[in-house]
């Protein structure tokens, strides 16, 4: 198995034999879930993508190999369930400093709505051979349709309106909704995000595996992980299935009065997974005056400012933290004469040990420190290790929600922002 869960400094934190009484109430939520007889049974669509998708993989690869032909960059349109998915794979796999890149640079917009921004991105595409990738359920996502609208206009000026056609793909709804209409009449490149998937759900929709492909990684690992964590979770009993042992821990923790949960790394490459994981369990959770308020932080920079509200503030954080086995050493700490530091004990130690150590130090002292820090640890966050996370976190958070009482797939509560500003801004109707 390449994702384990420890919960040794977490179970301490709740009275003895909690989980085990929890039992009966997970199964019934995972009941509901695979009868598909619980709240929201109309977005469940996400349970068997990564089979589903596997079907589609070949076909999606080679689409998106010919499209980025002579591309150097993409950019791809979207925001939130729209947007997350796909950044959060890319980060996590790619070179951070843009080297070895195995396909185009790939930015991202409509994603918030600051004007230098487009500003600056136009401007570094003035010289590249670019296209856009424009992802939105709806349409009328004010965001994303704003950016393609500008994005757009720019291609079509830069390459004229023909070949601008042939640059832009276009992921949205199968028969509804404005920028099906628009692809449609347009003829660009098109792929169909199913009706049955939430935006939070649908990264091993095209929604994530075309940006992802397109990145030039390999989808076909990212959804046999997922695959093997959807059989593992369907599977393993109470104790050996971890979606079942960090949704009952988390919920039992929030019942002892934890209200919030910071997911940390010391992988810097994960810091946009904990942005799609703020997303799934905020939205999925957050309601009828219920859930648990997803944070993040990332090792050990945020030790250095978030560090001391973990060690010594108000005791209702829990800590998950993602932990890889196969890190990689890193550069040797070289020894330095003058050694005006003090460091010249590290020498000869890889910049990776020193991490390591950080890593353990920092969870001994947190959990000594009152905060329940639960580890989930891949051997690799490749495309695989990431497949195993993303549906390990999908499956544990449905369950959740069930556990808490709510329809972990509906957002009601995200719409009344979008009135004030609509009324605001003199839109129709507002
Ligand atoms: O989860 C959600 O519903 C949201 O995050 C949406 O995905 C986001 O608002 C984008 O919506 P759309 O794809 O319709 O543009």
């Amino acid at each position: 198995m390449s994702l384990t869960i420890d919960l040794s400094h977490a179970l301490p934190f709740l009275p003895d034999g909690t989980l085990e009484q929890l039992e009966p109430a997970i199964q019934e939520a995972e009941h509901q879930l695979m009868s598909r007889t619980g709240a929201g049974n109309d977005f469940l669509g996400w349970l068997d993508l990564p089979r589903r998708s596997l079907n589609d993989a070949q076909k999606f690869t080679l689409e998106t190999n010919r499209f980025r032909e002579g591309l150097d960059t993409i950019v791809v349109i979207g925001i939130g369930g729209s947007y997350l998915g796909a950044r959060a794979v890319i980060d996590s796999l790619a070179d951070p400093f843009g080297q070895n890149r195995p396909g185009p640079e790939i930015l991202f917009a409509g994603h918030h709505m600051h004007g230098p921004y487009f500003n600056s991105l136009i401007a570094n595409l003035k010289d590249k051979n670019w296209g856009i990738v424009v992802i939105s359920k709806s349409g009328t996502t004010t965001e994303p349709a704003i950016a393609f609208r500008i994005l757009r206009r720019a291609l079509e000026e830069a390459v004229g309106p023909q070949l601008a056609t042939k640059r832009i793909i276009a992921i949205t709804d199968g028969q509804r909704g404005a920028l099906r209409s628009l692809a449609d009449k347009s003829g660009y490149l098109t792929y169909t995000i199913p009706d049955d998937v939430g935006g939070r759900f649908s990264v091993l929709t095209p929604v994530g595996l075309i940006p992802i492909a397109l990145a030039g990684y390999n989808i076909e690992g990212l959804l046999t992980g997922a695959d093997r964590m959807a059989n593992l979770t369907r599977t393993a009993p109470f104790h050996e299935n971890p979606a079942f042992q960090y949704a009952a821990t988390r919920y039992a923790l929030h019942q002892q009065g934890f209200l919030i949960e910071v997911l940390g790394s010391f992988l810097p490459q994960l810091q946009y997974v904990a942005e799609w994981w703020k997303q799934l369990y905020g939205e999925s959770e957050g309601k009828d005056g219920k859930g648990i308020f997803p944070a993040a932080a990332g090792y050990t920079t945020d030790l250095h400012s978030m560090g001391q509200y973990m060690q010594d503030g108000p005791r209702m954080l829990i800590e998950t933290l993602l932990e890889e086995l196969e890190e990689g050493p890193g550069p040797e700490v070289p020894s330095d004469p003058q050694d005006l530091d003090g460091l010249n004990f590290l020498t000869g130690k890889t910049v990776s040990d020193i991490n390591q150590a950080a890593s353990q130090g920092t969870i001994l002292a947190h959990a000594e420190g009152g905060v329940p820090v639960i580890r989930i640890i891949s051997t690799k966050y490749g495309e695989e290790g990431i497949g195993d996370l993303l549906y390990f976190f999908e499956k544990a958070c449905a369950l959740s929600g069930y556990l808490l009482g709510v329809n972990p797939f509906d957002q009601p509560g995200v719409e009344l922002y979008k009135k004030n500003m609509f009324r605001l801004l003199g839109k129709p109707g507002y």
